[in-house]
């Protein structure tokens, strides 16, 4: 059993005390990081297959990481968006050429970037057919953020609840139905927006063809496709944006989360045609394009910008998920690179997280499911440690060791 230090006491009694519980949170407090080894405040070591939900994705406190966001915090830590910043401006050029986008406005995080995706997308629409044509389609099981509008966005019914009212403009489709998506997709949808893989709804990818087949009525109707890769992006997948593995670039994506590896950081990229929709005063934000977040993107793009990088992420995913197929208990491995779903013959992947702590690995579940998101420059060493941790609990959990 973990977590029954004194230290660790105090933490949690200052915690329920003074931060509003709006967290589950488990019995773990991370004190600091090295690679893919967390150490919670006792020092007690932990092999993390989550990096901080995708954040991370060079892993806790990388040498050359640290040293490229300390040295900005020691020249410039941040600077209005009313000025100009050599470092902002860098990160957005590198972004662009690296996605063949034009634009890149930043913010905070994922649900800000998802929010300025929607205003690109109404505002595009009001400049060019006037007012009226607003309506966003999401699709279920989708998961785009917790601002009101993003909330709104999210196409699951449990999360609209209690903060009525939600925002009007939003529709809904299922995942992989196409025929619903035409019918829904009238003459006052200005956008529809989706996940690769819905990452929170449980690793649940969408198949290439209807992926394709979204991006032509899109065009068709002149409607803006959004890409939400705030999870799947960054490398994620094993490809820079999850798109690109099935050729498609959408009007906007947005990115967050691996973005600032650990920096607080979203960006919203756009198409050349959109790049002057938001006009000065429209949209704007205090700490969008922090230069010290923008140094940690910066040197995460120098790593992560690497085909053979990629390539290694997709190469490590593939073994894990071999691996891990054969595990007792495992009914399906699913998701791309290192973003990894498990589906349990049981089913109840709370549990197994919990044990999983007191095992000294850290996992995420995703609805019924585990889901892994390791730090993308893991090394095979820690991937084989956790795996077999996750393995002695699974066996543990089923009677069966394989
Ligand atoms: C696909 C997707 N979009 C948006 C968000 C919201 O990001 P944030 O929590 O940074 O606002 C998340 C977070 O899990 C996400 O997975």
């Amino acid at each position: 059993m973990i977590g029954g230090s004194i230290l660790y006491c105090e933490i949690i009694n200052k915690d329920k005390k003074y931060h509003i519980p709006a967290y589950a949170r488990y019995n773990l407090a991370i004190g600091s990081g090295k690679g893919a080894k967390a150490y919670d405040v006792d020092g007690r070591e932990f092999i993390d297959f989550t990096s901080g939900i995708g954040v991370n994705s060079l892993g806790y406190s990388d040498k050359g990481w640290a040293k490229a966001v300390a040295a900005q915090a020691g020249k410039l830590q941040h600077v209005s968006n009313l000025y100009f910043s050599p470092v902002t401006a860098e990160l957005a050029e590198v972004l662009c050429e690296q996605t063949d986008y034009a634009k890149a406005f930043f913010c905070n995080s994922g649900a800000e970037a998802n929010e300025c995706a929607i205003k690109i997308a109404r505002k595009y629409s009001f400049d060019k057919y006037g007012p009226g044509r607003n309506k966003i389609i999401t699709l279920n099981n989708s998961f785009h953020g917790r601002t009101l509008a993003t909330l709104t966005a999210t196409g699951q019914n449990a999360m609209h609840n209690w903060f009525f009212p939600f925002a009007e403009g939003f529709d809904y489709a299922a995942a992989g139905d196409i025929g619903e998506l035409i019918k829904k997709a009238d003459n006052t949808t200005c956008g529809v927006i989706l996940e690769i893989i819905q990452g929170e709804g449980g690793v649940v990818p969408l198949s290439g063809d209807y992926l394709e087949e979204v991006a032509a009525l899109c065009r068709a109707k002149d409607i803006l496709l959004i890409i939400d890769e705030v999870q799947t992006g960054v490398g994620r997948t094993g490809r820079f944006l999850a798109a690109e593995h099935y050729g498609i670039q959408a009007d906007i994506t947005t990115l967050a989360k691996g973005l600032g590896g650990g920096l607080p950081i979203g960006a919203c990229l756009c198409k050349e045609f959109l790049g002057n929709v938001l006009s000065a005063g429209t949209h704007g934000t205090t700490f969008g394009g922090n230069p010290v977040a923008c140094a940690g993107a910066l040197y995460v793009m120098q790593k992560i910008g690497d085909p053979e990088f990629l390539d290694l992420v997709e190469t490590k995913g593939s073994y894990m998920r071999e691996k891990i197929t054969y595990m007792p208990g495992v009914k399906s491995v699913r998701g791309m690179g290192l973003m990894i779903g498990i589906e349990l013959e049981n089913g109840v992947s709370s549990d197994i997280a919990k044990k999983c702590i007191d095992n000294g690995l850290i996992v995420l579940t995703a609805k019924s499911l585990l889901r892994l998101l390791p730090p993308l420059n893991i090394s095979y060493k820690d991937i084989n440690k956790g795996l077999s941790l996750l393995n002695a609990v699974l066996s543990k959990n089923t009677g069966e060791t394989i």
